[in-house]
């Protein structure tokens, strides 16, 4: 049979099992809504799912893992790979390796540690293809077309939406596309999932890979979370990589000559070592001495990190940080509350992995409890599920309302 252009495949997409023939229908074409949350250190993806209402992750990792490390590879032969493939060069091919690329984006052209020069701008590039490339493929309501509409997340920090157009253009991208700050986003999310009442603000605290990220909300008389002019949306530079590479030198300063020689030449994979182990802190992954002592291995011995060095590190490099910034826009928040005679209460909802670093949460949370008390202003800690995903759901969400699906 032949298939109009715009027309979607809903067949397979309905179920998996079902066998009725295959129907096609204008309608889905407007429902290829995708969302693109490009981190400091993981890659999320999401999309609109029609049939159930809502945003869903799209997984985008090998195995089980819903995201992909954001990490490309370029080799002595200028072959560039990106996500769970360049992962894996970290052991074959460390200095080929380079990581972090979304903090400093602004500089149009990358040194790679084997001594390529790429340009970031085709970095970027690759990664819009193969993930709306994936999508195409794998989310059946796409029925094998690129999504109609693209939304892309920026940090609250830098504006860096030229050069994702820019790339978008260099692969022909010709859907519709928008931006939306990642903390907004993820407030979408959450008024999505909970339905507050009109009036209601939230804050969210955004705990990223490379920066801290915060911003306000506002339910509207229709139940749409909008931004508030005077509360703008902030943040710090200063969070998980930042940690790693603190520790990264503090590990430095106690190493030979020979250990030295090591680090540098494999510093990607070490980096990657240092990540494991500092999210391990929390029982999550493998790199720790059965005594608990957190460990990296080199090819000349291992380095164990005493915990108090790494409490120091994260302390230092973060959290002192965090809780300073967060603390003068919490302030700013409760005088805005208290001019403007709105409700005495603000939900806050918290995101992004650096949040489980030790110390974290617990600081913040009083902190900024302190602050609320102060200002005569209830402060209340709420969660989302798939916390880390808020961001490309709530993108998915802003594209959705702006093609006229749904309204939000
Ligand atoms: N359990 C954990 N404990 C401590 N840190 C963690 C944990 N899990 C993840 N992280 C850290 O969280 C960071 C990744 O979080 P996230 O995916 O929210 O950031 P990102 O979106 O990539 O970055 P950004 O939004 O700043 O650009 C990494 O630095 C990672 O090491
Ligand atoms: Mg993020």
């Amino acid at each position: 049979m032949e298939v109009p252009e715009n027309f979607v495949l809903i067949k397979a997409w309905k179920s998996k099992t079902e066998t009725t023939p295959a129907i096609f229908t204008p309608e889905l074409e407007n429902t290829r809504v995708l969302g693109i949350d490009f981190g400091t250190s993981r890659i999320k993806a999401a999309y609109w799912d029609a049939e159930k209402g809502e945003a869903v992750v799209l997984p985008l990792g090998k195995g089980e893992r819903l995201y992909v490390p954001s990490l490309f590879h370029v080799s002595e032969d200028g072959k560039i790979r990106f996500g769970d493939e360049a992962e894996m060069m970290l052991h074959q091919d460390s200095s080929g390796v380079v990581e972090n690329l979304k903090l400093d984006l602004a500089k149009p052209i990358k040194y790679v540690p084997n001594g390529q020069l790429v340009k970031s701008g085709e970095l970027m590039a690759l990664l819009y293809r193969r993930i709306i490339d994936y999508a195409s493929r794998q989310v059946q309501s796409f029925g094998g077309n690129a999504p109609k509409m693209l939304v892309l997340t920026l940090p609250s920090c830098w504006d860096y939406s030229d050069i994702y157009m820019e790339a978008l253009e260099s692969i022909r991208y010709k859907g519709e596309k928008m931006v939306i700050r990642e903390p907004e986003a993820a407030g979408l999310a959450w008024v999505e999932e909970k339905k507050p009442e009109a009036g209601d603000m939230l804050m969210v605290l955004d705990f990223g890979g490379g920066t801290v990220d915060w911003a306000c909300l506002q339910v509207d008389d229709n139940h749409r979370p909008v931004m508030i002019p005077e509360l703008s949306p902030g943040g710090i530079y200063s969070a998980g990589s930042h940690v790693d590479d603190g520790l990264l030198d503090e590990m430095m300063t106690q190493l030979n000559r020979e250990q030295i020689i090591d680090v540098l030449q494999n510093r990607a994979q070490v980096l990657e070592q240092i990540r494991r182990m500092k999210e391990s802190q929390n029982g999550q992954a493998s790199l720790t001495r059965k005594d608990g002592v957190p460990e990296v291995s080199l090819r000349t011995g291992s380095f164990a990190f005493p915990k108090k060095v790494f409490e120091e590190v994260v302390k230092r490099e973060v959290v002192d940080l965090a809780v300073e910034g967060i603390g003068v826009y919490v302030k700013k928040v409760v005088r805005h509350m208290t001019a403007q005679n709105s409700k005495k209460h603000i939900w806050c909802l918290l995101t992004g992995g650096t949040r489980f670093l030790v110390g974290m949460e617990d600081q913040v949370v009083e902190r900024v409890m302190e602050i609320g008390k102060a200002g005569g202003v209830d402060i209340r800690f709420v969660k989302i599920d798939q916390a880390d995903f808020a961001m490309v759901r709530g993108a998915v969400l802003k594209g959705v309302s702006a093609i006229d699906i749904k309204s939000y």
